[in-house]
């Protein structure tokens, strides 16, 4: 067990563990940091993993959270290639994988999610890719550079804008979508159905509906995929983007409460009053929505850190950030704000035509407005933000056009 007082401890560095530390040296914490992190990279930003890193426009130097020199600027003792493999809050303390003990003052969990695996036969083949860390960009990258048919399992985020590399690759793809749609759990129908043909109008041949039985292989490298009603898909290379699962094994054996995250109040607080959580894991009470929510978005791993800074610092703070997330598939950039739960939504609005590629969307619910998405329509996202903030209701759907004009 280390000798030197405890400080404050968090395990993860990915996007929430970085900020984490930032913010509490931001809100005046002068004692002891330890960041343990299991990847061996200082902490990175991964929306541009399948983006502009994945495409080749932007340098691994420029993806950094923090530059390697805040740590030691701000003595943040940043450990990296080590993996928490206990945490015991009666005694509050760590174990790491190299069998070194930590004690700790406060803790903050901000583990991220692992990618779900796919489990057919030939899942284990070469040339089958997931996409989470730097390394996967790069394989992918290296793929798209040589491969001249991919094919794509799973029509959600990763998906779809790896879809969206790829043609810009000149490599032929076909997406493998379980759903009737591309997006549908997140967006519905009347929306997602713009994203299935966005993606077949740039010459992605999309299935949708389908069951994956099984991926076919020769001398050990992937060369395709089975469906359920007999047909065969080749292939040079598979990806697979089929959703991930919050790391919360950590939470689980430490007695913390879990259910789909680690459950925390609004102020990021657990089970446990000296263990905290943030990021893709917390399943976060939020004020506003009166409502659990957990979020696997880059904005709220972001901003939660400095929420969670601050309780940990026995400060004021509660997050009541609206869910907020984007993305870019070709010339298509967009920008989500809001929730709409497991309830559902009544209607979605349009500003604009859709089949332009530029408008704004609106999920309403009882007439009050749960979420607004902007494609391809810069500048209006505080607007947005604040009429699904207002909580108010919107009697003539109509008039949430005029709202919004400029
Ligand atoms: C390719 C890609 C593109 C994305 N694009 C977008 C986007 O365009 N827009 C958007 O809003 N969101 C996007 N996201 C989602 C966003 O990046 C995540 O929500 C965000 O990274 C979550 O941050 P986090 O810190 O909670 O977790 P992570 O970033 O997953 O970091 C967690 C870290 O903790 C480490 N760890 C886990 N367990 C342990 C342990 N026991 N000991 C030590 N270390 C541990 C992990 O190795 C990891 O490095 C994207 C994600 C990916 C993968
Ligand atoms: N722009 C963004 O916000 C962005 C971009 C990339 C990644 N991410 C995040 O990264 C994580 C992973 O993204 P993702 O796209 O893998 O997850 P996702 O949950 O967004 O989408 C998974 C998709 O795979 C489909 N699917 C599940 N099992 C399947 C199967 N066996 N065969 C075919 N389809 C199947 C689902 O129906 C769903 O459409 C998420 O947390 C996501 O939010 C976000």
């Amino acid at each position: 067990m280390s000798t030197t007082a405890p400080g404050h401890i968090i395990v993860g560095a990915g996007q929430a563990g970085a900020k984490a530390a930032q913010a509490l040296r931001r809100e005046g914490y002068l004692g002891p940091i330890t960041v343990i992190g299991a990847e061996a990279d200082a902490p990175y930003s991964r929306p541009v993993l399948s983006k502009e890193y994945l495409h080749g426009t932007s340098a691994r130097s420029s993806i950094n959270i923090l530059s390697d020199l805040w740590y030691e600027g701000h003595d943040v003792d940043l450990r990296l290639g080590t993996h928490v493999s206990d945490l015991d809050p009666e005694h509050h303390r760590v174990t790491l994988s190299t069998g070194e003990q930590l004690g700790y003052q406060k803790l903050l969990l901000a583990t991220g999610s692992r990618v779900r695996r796919l489990r057919v036969p030939g899942a284990n083949l070469d040339g089958v890719l997931y996409l989470r860390t730097v390394g996967d960009s790069d394989r992918i990258r290296q793929i798209l550079s040589t491969a001249s048919r991919v094919a794509i399992i799973g029509g959600g985020w990763i998906g779809l804008e790896i879809a969206a590399a790829a043609r810009m690759h000149d490599v032929d793809v076909t997406v493998l979508e379980a759903s009737r749609l591309p997006l549908l759990g997140v967006l519905g129908p009347e929306v997602a159905q713009h994203f299935a043909a966005l993606h077949v109008s740039r010459g992605v041949t999309l299935r949708t509906g389908v069951e994956v039985t099984g991926l076919t292989g020769m001398d050990g490298r992937v060369t395709g995929v089975d469906l359920a009603d007999g047909s065969h898909i080749n292939a040079d290379a598979v990806v697979v983007g089929i959703g991930v699962t919050p790391r919360t094994e950590l939470a689980e054996r430490a007695g913390l409460a879990v259910d789909n995250g680690v459950l925390v109040d609004a102020s990021l607080r657990s089970s446990d009053p000296d263990v905290f959580a943030a990021g893709d894991i917390a399943s976060a009470w939020h004020p506003l929505l009166g409502r659990r929510v957990r979020v696997e978005h880059w904005t709220n791993a972001s901003w939660q850190p400095r929420v969670a800074a601050r309780a940990m610092l026995g400060l004021q703070a509660s997050y009541d950030k609206l869910p907020h997330f984007f993305s870019e598939q070709y010339d298509l950039s967009m920008e989500y704000t809001g929730h709409v739960g497991a309830e559902g939504y009544d209607e979605v609005v349009f500003r604009g035509d859709p089949e332009s590629e530029a408008y704004i969307a609106f999920w309403l619910k009882d007439n009050r407005l749960l979420a607004g998405m902007n494609v391809n329509v810069p500048g209006v996202v505080r607007k947005i933000t604040a009429l699904v903030a207002s909580g108010q209701h919107f009697s003539a759907t109509q008039s949430l056009g005029a709202l919004l004009d400029p």
